[in-house]
């Protein structure tokens, strides 16, 4: 089992470069399928997400070759198998993206039910009611969902809950479907602009991703193309937090500033300085943190996917602060993990009351997933003594080359 080692109390300081978004290279790759012709992706992480999900698309009969480690020609012109079941499909969450491309495309899915990090359940109920509006019929059998549509039609659906997947999802079924389609609540993340501009410039018709209320007009066929993933919003905000963890001086480049704003606001509440450029933010951290209150919330609010890393800057912050889960009813099963290391924290339902304390003991500790498993990194890099983290597959699921881009920055990190 791979692990990672990290000598603590390093300052971080240099440039390191962000790389593609994770959570838009794990939609548009299940999206090519709805494409007629060949597609060309640029600026895709190289991660084990996005291997799996290349492997699950050819397995569809789509033709795939790497042009180099981050550009990959895709030829899905031959589409024609609705059937993705093998078991390492399920174990990918974004799998669940090729029931939209497919039914988009052949009018039939039968894939195995995502499985994914498992923060107190992770319903599908919002995709299936998508599907049906658009007059699928689903049915799930022996944990397979299979989705059937004689045709689809465009229509109005409300999302009961602010769901990132559910809404690209269904933005996926609909861009062949006949009409016009209105997903409304709908998530607002930069990975969902991505997918859709990803769509349009393949000759989809979506306007209005990134509010609330998306309207997608169906068209006959969407043609090839090229387009290049936008950066990792989440890993970007996982090295502004390392850097402000260690009191460092760390420039995160090849980013949008503006995907950043709840994390950036909260740093600077935190007595970091935070000074912004074109495609770059530079973090400049004081020996002593200010505490201070996250609540994560659907984009643009503070991301669920960088509480436990924010959990450590607040962990090692002058005062009590608290971090409210408001995005998933359990994203905490990680603190246990925390015990040895020194940390002082009290769980009450979805909120967290952290008390900073000045230092944090190197320990054995396991990623019980991606997030949790980069705030152990985190904890690592501030943390006196040596700190061991196992079940590293968990980090290199959704970051590319970390521990070369932090040994980059000065970090005393390997992997045995
Ligand atoms: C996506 O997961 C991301 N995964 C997650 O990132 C991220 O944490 C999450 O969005 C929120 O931003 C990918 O993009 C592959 P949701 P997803 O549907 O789509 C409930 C990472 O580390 N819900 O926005 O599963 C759900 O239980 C991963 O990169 C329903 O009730 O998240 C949750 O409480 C971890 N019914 C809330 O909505 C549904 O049908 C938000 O979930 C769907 C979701």
């Amino acid at each position: 089992m791979k692990k990672l080692c990290i000598q603590g109390g390093t300052r971080l300081e240099g440039d390191v470069i962000i790389s593609g978004a994770k959570n838009a290279a794990v939609a548009i790759l299940p999206a090519t399928l709805l494409v007629d012709g060949v597609v060309r992706i640029e600026n895709l992480p190289d991660i084990d997400d996005v291997t799996i999900l290349n492997e699950a698309i050819q397995t569809l009969g789509a033709v795939t070759k790497f042009v180099d480690r981050h550009t990959v020609e895709i030829d899905a012109s031959t589409v024609y198998e609705y059937q993705a079941t093998d078991a390492y499909i399920g174990k990918l969450r974004a799998s669940y993206y090729l029931f939209g491309a497919l039914v988009g495309r052949l009018g039939k899915a039968e894939v195995a039910m995502p499985g994914g990090c498992d923060f107190g359940g992770r319903p599908i109920d919002q995709h299936i009611k998508g599907f049906k509006a658009l007059g699928a019929k689903v049915e799930i059998v022996d944990n397979i969902i299979k989705i059937h549509a004689d045709k689809l039609i465009g229509t109005r659906i409300y999302l009961d809950v602010v769901s990132v997947g559910a809404t690209i999802n269904i933005m996926l079924a609909a861009v062949l479907a006949s009409g016009i389609t209105t997903i409304e609540n709908a998530a607002k993340e930069p990975h969902i602009v991505d997918v859709a501009n990803f769509l349009n410039k393949m000759g989809a018709k979506i306007i209005g991703a990134g509010t609330d209320v998306i309207r997608i007009k169906g068209v006959e066929r969407l043609n090839g193309g090229h387009y290049s993933t936008v950066p990792d919003q989440i890993e970007a905000g996982t090295f502004m937090i390392a850097a402000a963890a260690t009191a460092g001086d760390v420039c995160v480049k090849n980013i949008i500033p503006e995907h950043m704003d709840s994390l950036s606001s909260k740093l600077r509440e935190m007595d970091v300085q935070i000074l912004e450029g074109d495609d770059y933010i530079r973090v400049i951290a004081p020996e002593k943190l200010k505490a201070t209150h996250v609540k994560t919330l659907p984009y643009p609010g503070f991301p669920t996917d960088l509480q436990p890393q924010m959990l450590v800057l607040l962990m090692i912050a002058q005062g009590v602060s608290t971090l409210v889960e408001s995005v998933f009813e359990n994203r905490f099963q990680y603190i246990t993990e925390f015990h040895d290391v020194g940390a002082n924290i009290q769980v009450e339902g979805n909120k967290a009351i952290v008390e900073g304390v000045e230092i944090l003991h190197g320990t054995h500790l396991t990623a019980t997933d991606l997030r949790a498993g980069a705030a152990m990194i985190i904890v690592g890099l501030r943390a006196e003594g040596e700190t061991v983290i196992d079940n590293v597959r968990y980090i290199d699921r959704g970051y590319e080359d970390i521990e070369h881009k932090l040994t980059a920055l000065g970090a005393k990190i390997y992997r045995i």
